[in-house]
Parts: C-alpha cells; structure tokens; sequence
C-alpha cells in the first residue's frame, strides 16, 4: 500500500484542512506513514501569515528534494496559504513540486495525483475562481471527541499587515443547515467538543440569511454536543447578540479569544483594525460583565511600521488592563503586496526585539498571575490523552482553555472534575477529584 505523509504549518484552519487532506488520501486506498522520510506522497499543508512558515517550509521543502533523488517516484504535493500565494512562480521557485493546490482546491488532490489512472497530473495548479469548502471531503480526525467545524472561508477585512484576504479570497459562508447537519453527524460519531472556524468567524452568515449568534444557538441546540468553541473572531463584529449567545448557550465555553494587535488607537487606525483602544476594553467590558469568569487570549504584533516607543507602551498598558490569560505574540513581518509592507518608517529588527522580549515579560506576568488564581478551584477538564512531559500524568482542557496535566484515571473524552493545587502561566496541575477524596 501506498503511504503518505502530510506536515501542516499555520493556523487551525489549515489543521482542519490537514485532516481533510488525509481523509481524501486514505479514500484513495493510501495509508498514513509516520514520518515523511517514509511517505510516497508526500503533502506540505503550507502557511504564509509570516516569513518564518516561509523559511519552514523552504526547508521542509529540501528535505523532501533529497527524498525524491534518492527515491525516485516519491510524490510532493504542495497546498495551503504559501503554495496559493506564490501560484505564478512556485514550481519554478520549487521545481521538485508535483503537485500544488490551494486552500480553496483541496478536493482536486485526488484527480490531480492521479486516482483516475492517468498518473501525476505535474505542475496543476486549479484556478483562482473554482473554490470549495474543504468542509465537503471526508475526514481523518485527530481525536474521536473533538473535531473542526468550518463555517466561512475567506476574509473581507483589510488589515493593513496581513496578506490572508489576498490569498483566501473573499469571504463565503456555509449555509447554516450544512454547518448543523455537520454538528448532528459528528455528535452521533461521539464528538463532544467542537471548535467553529472562520478567518473572521463572528462575522458568519450575512451572506447566507444568517448570523454567529444564531448559528452558536442552533449549534448549542444539538445533544452530544457539551462544548463549543470558535475561532477567530474579530472585535469589530463581536456585537452584543454574539455576547448574549455566549452567556445563553450552556455548551458555548467561557474563552473568547479577542485579538488585540496592538494598544495604541494610531496603530489600530494604520493597521486598519476599525476599533480603538477604547472601544476594545468597552467591548472586554462588555463580555465579562455578561459572562462570569471569561478566559480572554489574544494576538498583538510589536514593531508595526511607525509604532514608537509611546504607541508599544499602551500596548504593555492595555495588556496589563485586560489582564489576558494568554496571548500569541508576533514581531510584524512585511508581506509583500500588502500595504503595510509599502509603509516607511519601518521599525529596525533592533527595536522589534527589545518589544517583543519585553511584551513577552508582561504577558507571562500577568497569565501566571491569572492561573495563580484558580489554584483551590475545581475546573471540569475535557480529557486529552497522557500528559506531554510527565507521561503517568493525565493532561486536558478546561471550559477556558487552559490545559491541566493532572494524576487521574480516566479515558481521553471524558470529563472530569480536577481540584487544582498549582499553576505556571500556561499551565494548571492537579488532581482528578474522585481520586483526591479517596
Ligand atoms: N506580521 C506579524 N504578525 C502577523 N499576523 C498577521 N499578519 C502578520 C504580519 N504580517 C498575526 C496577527 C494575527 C495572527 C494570526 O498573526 O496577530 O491575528
Ligand atoms: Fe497561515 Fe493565515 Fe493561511 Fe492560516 S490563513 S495558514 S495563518 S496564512
């Protein structure tokens, strides 16, 4: 049997797109190989949000050179935001790609390696205009219990940095009866845990008749399903009706991962965010006053051009103010054909070092300070499997998305109460309760 092998770089979007890629391979009759030294079909599922998953995939793409010399035969399929963005040039830049395809044409992978029998279509590439949910393929799931739910693709916003909406296109919603059924399906196979992805997800359903607030509530609708939780969302669209679905709708998990960006209303307004400083911590307001004990993680780039000393400041102030539980952090990196990449006064490597170390301090400060709190809790934790440092140990998620390595006995995709005696700032431990009392 033929084996593949699919690395995925990027977002949770491209983990779902990942799963649907193997879904499709192994109807095909492949099997998985555990590594790609191993793979005949080898799939790079690429991202371009940043020059490094560029750089990672350069090299990744290496690797899987040498592989094909020394294997001849061997079958490279290049997908995702990287491949989508350089379509013109990718296989001269990368001669040893077979195969590409972006993340609107996944569902061609199968005719294009040649499951009719007519061999490796070499150098297809779908076009632009022919785009699909990835939603519609089968799927090969990571976990039995926890699954991605995708409910829109593309991006309508016009954030100055990022170069997503140039390469995912405008923004499509599923119709909202396809989303449900979806949900329906995955309960009835024992998913209890789903997570609704969009690139703006909370701006769903305007064009389908529909909206995230109405889909959180039919979502929540469906038995089996004991949490929800969604990403990610933009502030902008993050109106009082989705707020209230959040209190309303027992399944939906407290955690609202709210990207921020920056602090400083002058950045907000250059990077396009259509919010200010004030508006974000009314909005930050806003849900903790309506949903008790609210985990908020966040995104925020540091040296954005013509960011001074001042703008990064209220940065390190409004995340002092929120007090999040978690943030990504990110130095901004140019993206060609985007605008802020045009801008002048950008920031020197210098600067964006000195901010991101010192917005890294900040950050885990105030997320340790966040889990020091919830020591003498008892959190209901969603089991995962065995933890990643300490293998005896058990490891899971609470509601707010905090991940707990605990002693106990129990099976991934159980829930389970876990009294909590200590913390660090990305991490809880513990113990399960009904061994603690006994
Ligand atoms: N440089 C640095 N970070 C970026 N992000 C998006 N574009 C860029 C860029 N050009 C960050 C944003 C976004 C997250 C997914 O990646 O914070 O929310
Ligand atoms: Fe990377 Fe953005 Fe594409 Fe996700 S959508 S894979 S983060 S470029």
């Amino acid at each position: 049997m033929k084996r593949y092998h699919v690395t995925t770089f990027g977002c949770q979007m491209n983990a779902h797109d990942s799963e649907r890629i193997k879904g499709l391979l192994e109807e095909l009759g492949l099997g998985e190989a555990p590594s790609q030294d191993q793979a005949d079909v080898i799939v790079l599922n690429t991202c371009t949000i940043r020059e490094k998953p560029d750089t990672r995939f350069a090299a990744h793409m290496g690797n899987a050179a040498k592989q094909k010399r020394e294997r001849p035969g061997t079958v490279v399929a290049v997908g995702g935001c990287y491949a989508e963005a350089q379509r013109e040039r990718l296989f001269a830049l990368y001669p040893d790609v077979d195969v590409a395809f972006g993340p609107g044409t996944i569902s061609h992978l199968g005719a294009w390696l040649g499951a009719g029998g007519e061999g490796v279509a070499r150098g297809a590439f779908g076009t632009g205009e022919e785009r699909a949910f990835a939603a519609g393929l089968p799927a090969h799931r990571e976990r039995r219990f926890q699954a991605w739910v995708q409910v829109s693709m593309g991006c309508n916003s016009v954030c100055s940095y990022c170069i997503v909406p140039a390469v995912r296109g405008r923004e499509t919603s599923r119709r909202p009866g396809e989303v449900i059924a979806e949900v329906e399906r995955l309960a009835t196979e024992g998913v209890r845990e789903v997570t609704l992805l969009g690139q703006n997800v909370n701006s769903y359903g305007r064009d389908v008749g529909s909206s995230f607030a109405e889909l959180l509530h039919a979502v929540d609708g469906v038995a089996g399903i004991e949490r929800i939780r969604f990403t990610s969302p933009h502030p902008k669209d993050f109106r009082r009706d989705v707020i209230a679905a959040m209190a309303e709708c027992a399944a939906v998990c407290e955690h609202a991962h709210l990207p921020l960006q920056s602090g400083s209303s002058r950045v907000l307004k250059a990077m396009r965010r259509t919010y200010s400083r004030e508006r974000y911590l009314r909005l930050v307001a806003e849900l903790r006053a309506s949903i008790p004990d609210l985990a908020l993680t966040t995104d925020i780039i540091v040296g954005f051009p013509g960011e001074t000393e001042n703008d990064f400041r209220e940065t390190l102030e409004v995340a002092e103010e929120v007090g999040f539980d978690g943030a990504f952090t990110f130095v901004y990196s140019p993206r060609a054909g985007t605008e802020a990449a045009a801008m002048p006064n950008q920031v020197s490597d210098e600067v964006k070092r000195d901010r991101i170390e010192r917005l890294v301090a900040v950050v885990q400060r105030v997320a340790a300070e966040r889990n020091a709190g919830r020591v003498g809790s008892v959190e209901e934790v969603l089991v995962e499997g065995p933890s990643r440092t300490e293998p005896e140990l058990l490891r899971g998620r609470t509601r707010r998305n905090t991940t707990v390595n605990f002693s106990g006995d129990a099976a991934p995709g159980e829930l389970v109460s876990v009294s909590i005696a200590s913390a660090t700032s990305t991490t809880l431990a513990g113990a399960q309760l009904a061994l603690a009392a006994a």
